[in-house]
């Protein structure tokens, strides 16, 4: 399909470690991107390794429920409330910057690049969307959100 022009590029979803080495295999080079979930309540590609097969094959991975699909912020949900209390911490340092935008930008400092695919459509929400695309969190508090994403401290 690329090959006679129909498609300029293929992506997939959720792929595991071997679906996609063996996607490449038959396709003859990477995908453009693996869409996988990815936030502050579900870290699983940093340590499965998806994301270091991205690095490693140069893909540009896209974060699907890039806030949990709205669970940071439910009232029964464990991690919210610590979450919501570091992000008042770290918050003043990024231009009063909140949970929402700095849960996106933890997503996108991730060194895969992830590109965050945000859920809303109200546009207020993408406006503050687009403002967290331009936070650069500094190591310390990307530590602290993930510090307080799990309820523990970095070993
Ligand atoms: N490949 C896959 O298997 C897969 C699986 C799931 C999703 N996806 C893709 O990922 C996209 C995003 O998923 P998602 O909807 O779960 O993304 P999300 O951005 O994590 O969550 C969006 C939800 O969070 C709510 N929300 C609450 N407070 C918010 C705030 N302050 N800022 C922004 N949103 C807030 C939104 O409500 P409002 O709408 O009221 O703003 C909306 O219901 C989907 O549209 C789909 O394209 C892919």
């Amino acid at each position: 399909m690329t090959q006679s022009g129909k498609i300029r590029s293929v992506g997939v979803s959720n792929y595991t470690l071997a679906q996609m080495e063996l996607l490449c295999e038959r396709l003859g080079r990477p995908p453009a991107t693996n869409q996988v979930e990815f936030h502050l309540l579900h870290m699983e590609p940093m340590y499965d390794g998806t994301f270091a097969q991205c690095e490693r094959l140069r893909i540009r991975p896209m974060a699907w429920s890039p806030l949990a699909g709205g669970r940071l912020f439910h009232a029964d949900e464990p991690a919210g409330g610590r979450l919501a209390a570091a992000a008042a911490q770290i918050g003043p340092r990024y231009d009063m910057a909140g949970l929402a935008e700095l849960a996106l930008a933890w997503v996108l400092a991730h060194p895969a690049g992830p590109v965050a695919v945000v859920g809303t459509s109200r546009p207020a929400r993408i406006r503050s969307a687009a403002k967290a695309a331009r936070l650069q969190l500094d190591r310390q508090d990307w530590y602290a959100l993930w510090e307080a994403a799990q309820g523990r401290r970095i070993p």
